[in-house]
């Protein structure tokens, strides 16, 4: 059997995974724990560095802890917090971001402003990506290794769960599918009442002026509501159909360019000149292309509103935009609560 020890929680990490150490003084990782608490673990891996347990027993239970209200919490591999009270989630997340920043951002003089909370903490999900395996449908559970049988999600919204309820009354062959609530072309944000919050959020950072390049712009969701706000708007997306929505609707002073950022962007910085002109970047997770990074250093733009939803890869692409632009607000969204992911605003402004 192996073996047991008890630990006192003292941080959350990024993930969610709770951070103690053991009487040798090695760091040990284990889920479903809060800071503060004082546990009984078991241990799964032992690493050099480190060591990954699993939870035997609470001893001492922090006053955030509260019950979490899904079946399938702590052995699904979607949600990281529901064992926490929402406040508390809300402070972890915000604690992550400004370790993030110091330790792999390499900042040290800046605020993260307190973390913008989700309108529904629950059933807020448009949609969903679910596997069939060996007729088994759900969500892979936290080892990723096998589907659990999923019939319904409490972070999805209603409609998503009938989508679900449906989907596996039609006994599906094994595949992946997403299920998700309306229409839609390309990417979308995955909270509607969040992305509202967040678009208002981008629209007041970026202010107005005369050039706003919306580089991976989906189908214009930035881009649509600050075409008032500049006088030119260049949005640079290269997923076709969203190109294809965005371009319906258009104003005068709107463009859309379809291709690679990486080769879009640079004509695109090349029309900045002085004037008051902003960058805004909504990356995929992976964050930005080397050449994107290479592009911003050798055409600067007056202010870059970055949009991210990894902050870890957010803080890697501002440590190497540091050099040449200061680090002034950082606006953290619970875009996806009871998870682990966090979205963020960073603004930067040219030195
Ligand atoms: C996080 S989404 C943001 C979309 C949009 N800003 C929104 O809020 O709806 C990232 C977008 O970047 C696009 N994308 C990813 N890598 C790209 C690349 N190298 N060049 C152009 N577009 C890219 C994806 O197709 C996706 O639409």
């Amino acid at each position: 059997m192996s073996k047991e020890v008890e630990l006192e929680i003292k941080d959350l990490a990024y993930g969610g995974q709770g951070v103690g150490r053991t009487e040798e003084g090695k760091v040990c990782f284990v889920a479903d724990v809060i800071p503060g608490e004082k546990v009984v673990v078991r241990m799964i891996r032992e690493k050099r560095d480190f060591s990954e347990a699993e939870l035997v027993e609470v001893q001492e239970a922090s006053q955030d802890r509260v019950v979490p209200p899904c079946e399938y919490f702590g052995r699904c591999g979607g949600c990281a917090y529901q064992h926490l009270a929402y406040p508390a989630q809300l402070l972890a997340k915000w604690n992550q971001v400004g370790v993030a920043l110091r330790r792999i951002g390499g900042f040290s003089d800046f605020e993260v402003q307190p973390v913008v909370p989700a309108p529904q903490p629950y059933y807020y999900r448009n949609r969903i990506t679910v596997h069939t395996r060996e007729g088994i449908t759900g969500f892979y559970d936290r080892s990723g290794r096998r589907v659990m049988d999923i019939r319904r999600c409490l972070i999805a919204s209603e409609p998503v769960n009938q989508a679900l309820a449906e989907y596996r009354g039609r006994r599906p062959f094994d595949g992946v599918r997403t299920l998700s609530s309306g229409e839609s072309t390309g990417f979308r944000q995955t909270n509607d009442s969040v992305a509202i919050l967040l678009l208002e959020e981008v629209a007041k950072q970026a202010g107005c002026g005369k050039l706003l390049i919306d580089a991976y712009c989906g189908s214009g969701f930035f881009a649509k509501r600050l075409r008032g706000q500049f006088e030119q708007v260049i949005g640079l997306e290269w997923n076709e159909r969203a190109v294809a929505a965005a371009k319906t609707d258009l104003l005068p002073n709107e463009t859309y360019l379809q291709g690679d950022v990486s080769e879009l962007l640079p004509s695109a910085l090349a029309q900045v000149g002085d004037d008051a002109s902003v960058l805004l970047v909504d990356p995929p997770a992976q964050g930005l292309a080397p050449q994107v990074v290479r592009s911003i250093l050798e055409q600067p733009c007056k202010r870059i509103v970055s949009v991210s939803c990894n902050i870890a890869t957010l803080a890697r692409d501002l440590k190497k935009l540091a050099p040449l632009y200061e680090l002034t607000t950082v606006i953290p969204l619970d875009m996806f609560p009871q998870t682990a992911e966090i979205e963020i605003v960073a603004v930067l402004e040219q030195r």
